[in-house]
């Protein structure tokens, strides 16, 4: 009922650190006005697994009547990362109850700052977050999915986010007399335009690429030539290849259009999420124990998408997935999809995805094995 937007997440930290300490593990120091980094060592040795989840909401103002609606006008869990708290604290009240079995530590990542490049990710992995991690379990929900089933997908899943800005500098003058001016509203529309051909012409057609200019701003006045021109867009990829040319090419593309017409360019890359790519051995890992718990239920492939995802940074350290848990439900309305104001899910979700994240971390920490 109390969501909170990316690095204002207080009350939610709050929350989470005192339930986690209530269930006895240890809150690990970190430099970082919100989120959780929490530990539960089990009494026998053995291999240190981490689970992440995500714990920030959006500014979208809620349009559900959900008893549990949103609180905070203007804010609301509209990508179901409430969701992922909630089955993050799940599986620590689960695990918890057994850490006398567990073989190994069991590392809890409440990470904030999913929504806002360049994200919480990183700050979380500087701050420790993988110190001596095997392996690393995270999970998304997915309105796609129908509740009680899951989805999977080896390899690239999500795509590189790269987040940029463009600032086109020009000479501003009179409207009537552009020969004596530099418009940088013209040069930057030459830019935007040929950024397309990026790609088009420069990448392999096999592989899927976008470029979205999502804003584009210029002038202050109909007789006056603009002066600056601000280019706001993101470029996404499923190759790691491709992730690397693509700042360089659109550089060279806005570079070379700014020497052209005799404006000055300056480049900021706001974020660059890798793509995210999962371990097909985790993802076995996923599927054991999913079967274990619910039999022969179909298990579903996801499919691709160029949506960036920051767990992507944790894929590229150690090996991991991320689980799609079904939360769709037309029949209660939990049909939308993502970032939708009446996003909602099917709470039976909650039982699936902490059922199937406690199984495998037992798995992976000798619980399951003999038995
Ligand atoms: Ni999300």
């Amino acid at each position: 009922m109390y969501p909170e937007v990316a690095n204002t997440e207080f009350k939610t930290t709050a929350f989470i650190r005192k339930l986690v300490e209530k269930q006895g593990l240890r809150v690990l120091p970190i430099k970082m006005k919100t989120g959780i980094l929490a530990e539960l060592k089990g009494n026998k040795p053995g291999p240190t697994i981490a689970m992440r989840a995500d714990i920030d909401a959006l500014p979208i103002t809620e349009e559900t009547n959900l008893p549990f609606k949103s609180k905070n006008v203007g804010c609301m869990h509209a990508c179901g990362h409430d969701v992922h708290t909630a089955t993050g604290l799940g599986v620590v009240h689960v695990l918890a109850s057994m850490r006398e079995k567990l073989q190994g530590t069991v590392r809890f990542i409440f990470q904030p700052a999913e929504e806002c490049p360049p994200g919480g990710a990183r700050p979380m992995i500087a701050n420790g977050a993988l110190k001596d991690v095997a392996t690393i379990f995270g999970l998304h929900v997915d309105p796609s999915v129908p509740v009680g089933q899951i989805g999977l997908r080896d390899g690239a899943a999500l795509a590189a986010a790269i987040d940029f800005d463009l600032i086109v500098t020009g000479v501003s003058g009179h409207a009537a007399r552009p020969h004596l001016c530099v418009d940088a509203l013209v040069t930057g529309a030459e830019i935007i335009h040929s950024l397309q051909t990026i790609v088009s012409r420069e990448v392999d057609p096999i592989s899927p690429v976008a470029i979205t200019i999502g804003q584009f701003q210029a002038g202050t006045a109909r007789n006056v030539i603009a002066q600056t021109a601000h280019i706001i867009g993101t470029a996404r990829t499923l190759s790691p290849e491709i992730a690397k040319r693509l700042p360089v090419l659109i550089e060279r593309t806005a570079s070379s259009i700014c020497a052209a017409r005799g404006a000055k360019l300056e480049m900021n890359l706001i974020a660059d999420y890798p793509p995210m790519i999962n371990d097909a051995a985790v993802n076995r890992c996923f599927a054991k124990g999913f079967e274990r718990l619910y039999g022969n239920r179909e298990i579903i492939t996801t499919p691709q998408s160029l949506g960036g995802e920051d767990f992507a940074c944790y894929l590229e350290k150690v090996p991991g997935a991320m689980m799609r848990v079904g939360v769709g439900n037309k029949k209660i309305g939990a049909d939308k999809p993502w970032h939708h104001p009446a996003f909602m899910v099917d709470e039976r979700a909650l039982t699936v995805g902490t059922a199937t994240l406690a199984t495998v971390i037992c798995d992976a920490l000798g619980v399951l094995s003999d038995q």
